[in-house]
């Protein structure tokens, strides 16, 4: 089984939803940037401060912020990891070629409609990190987590204008990245419309 996993696509693809269905079925710890900025920004911490307005505007956090950060956390773990959100641009791909071997570049490929209306319906969980939608995975209870009873809240950068400009983002500085791991012969791409289960049969097969 690959041991070091790189979650690639564009906001909404379904990085978070599949590689915490990967968590739970297979223990691979999931490092996602989002979540560690996120909660830096509600700790009030000197990261969070300063990544606060990259994000609310759909920007990316500089790369010195973010490699430093994530070099850091992937030193801690001890087995599977999957990077969720880490890399995001040529810099970051490079700085963690230096400290590890990727296995798989698993990108979810969705086109940009159906992104769009992902997000803007998408609910998190504020203390697990779980993601639902309104209407593809409602949670049991509205508003409340399945998981631990968190209270759902929409993420401020889902707004539809903060969604498009994280799409341009991602356009210009992530899909590279495509090219990048498709050249070190460990890229899969995964057609990734459709059930989230069904889209799960594949990533198992992907990461055997
Ligand atoms: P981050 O939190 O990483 O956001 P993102 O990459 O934009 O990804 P998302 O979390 O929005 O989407 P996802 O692919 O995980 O989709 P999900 O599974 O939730 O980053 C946020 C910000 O932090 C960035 O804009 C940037 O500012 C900063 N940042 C983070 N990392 C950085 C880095 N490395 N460098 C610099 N800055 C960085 O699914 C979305 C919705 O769709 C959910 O509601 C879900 O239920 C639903 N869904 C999932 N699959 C399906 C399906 N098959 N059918 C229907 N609905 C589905």
């Amino acid at each position: 089984m690959k041991t070091t996993i790189v979650l690639l696509g564009p906001p909404g693809a379904g990085k978070g939803t599949q590689g915490e269905k990967l968590t739970d079925e297979f223990g691979y710890v999931r490092l996602s940037t989002g979540d560690m900025l996120r909660e830096a920004v509600r700790n009030g911490t000197e990261l969070g401060k300063k990544a606060k307005e990259y994000m609310d505007a759909g920007a990316l956090v500089p790369n010195d912020l973010i490699i430093g950060l994530m070099k850091e956390k992937i030193k801690e773990v001890d087995g599977g990891v999957l990077l969720d959100g880490f890399t995001r641009t040529v810099e970051q791909a490079d700085a963690l070629g230096e400290v590890m071997k990727v296995d798989l570049a698993l990108n979810f490929d969705v086109p940009d409609e159906e992104l769009i209306s992902r997000l803007t319906q998408r609910r998190s969980c504020p203390d697990c990190n779980a993601v639902y939608h309104l209407v593809t995975k409602k949670p049991k209870q509205d508003g409340i987590c399945d998981k631990c009873g968190g209270k759902l809240y929409q993420r401020d950068d889902d707004k539809e204008s903060t969604v498009k400009n994280r799409l341009e983002v991602y356009h210009k500085n992530t899909q590279p990245l495509i090219d990048y791991y498709e050249k070190k012969g460990v890229l899969v791409t995964i057609p990734s419309t459709g059930a989230i289960d069904e889209i799960f049969e594949k990533v198992k097969k992907a990461i055997q």
